[in-house]
């Protein structure tokens, strides 16, 4: 299967603008040269602006954290898809678990985003991931087979090869601990079946599911190495340019 590794850098609420050009400086020197890897970095809204005009020259792509389902209109504060489209944005994250957590997104609100984004040619990575309390409790695959099946309702089959989506199980986020490289496979592997009994085979093949989750330069490898493991959404390692490259240097190497 010819599914290119993408590795993707949430900084979720770090780095001032002028930090981040530094960052995306330091990255860009590491791996913005090459493509067999693709390398995205999902920076503040506030610091788009800048972003869209270092990596321009690069192979880095840019990635916002969110967006409004809605394409104008009376949304104080909010971003609409067009907004990032027109920052040469191309990927954006919905429905992660701390917008679900402190946010009140649902399955059904993130479905409204990820329709509103393929629309809009923004590549949606869908997050996804159970609870400590759901894995406790054998839950983790309903949960997360529900997460999928209704987070895509209505997505567009035309637009398959866009999709991403993300397990990060969210007792895995921040804390140091990391699913290991079995645990991972094992849902990887359900969510593909559940997205095959959606699309069919074909399609379900070409869309790619990351892992994330305390993932860094030290366990990188090992799960990449697994067959259902597309790549990686890294948050705590993503803002300093050393880790993040390190990810991306194991995903070039696996
Ligand atoms: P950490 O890599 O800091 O655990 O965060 C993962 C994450 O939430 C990426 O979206």
């Amino acid at each position: 299967m010819s599914r290119k590794y993408l590795i993707a850098g949430n900084w979720k609420m770090n780095k001032t603008a002028t930090e981040a050009v530094d960052l995306i400086e330091e990255v860009k020197s590491l791996v913005g040269n090459q493509s067999s890897v693709q390398v995205c970095v999902c920076p503040s809204f506030t610091s788009l602006a800048k972003a869209s005009e270092l990596v321009e020259e690069s192979q880095l792509l840019l990635g916002a954290q969110d967006m409004n389902a809605e394409s104008s209109g009376a949304f104080t504060g909010e971003i609409s898809a067009e907004m990032l489209r027109d920052l040469y944005v191309s990927f954006v994250i919905l429905g992660h678990s701390e917008r679900r957590q402190f946010f009140g997104e649902t399955n059904h609100s993130v479905n409204k985003k990820i329709l509103a984004a393929v629309e809009n040619n923004l590549k949606p990575i869908y997050c996804i991931g159970e609870t400590l309390e759901e894995r406790e409790t054998e839950k983790t695959l309903d949960v997360v087979g529900s997460q999928v099946r209704e987070g895509l309702e209505s997505f567009p089959s035309q637009s398959i090869e866009n999709l991403v989506l993300a397990y990060e199980p969210v007792w895995a986020i921040g804390t140091g601990k990391t699913a290991t490289d079995e645990m991972a496979q094992e849902v990887h592997a359900y969510i593909r079946k559940v997205l095959t009994d959606i699309f069919g085979e074909s399609s379900a093949s070409k869309i790619r599911i990351l892992y994330g989750g305390s993932m860094k330069p030290e366990n990188a490898a090992g799960l990449l190495a697994q067959e259902d493991v597309d790549g990686g959404l890294i948050g705590g390692a993503s803002l300093t340019a050393r880790a993040f490259s390190g990810i991306v240097e194991a995903a070039l190497n696996a």
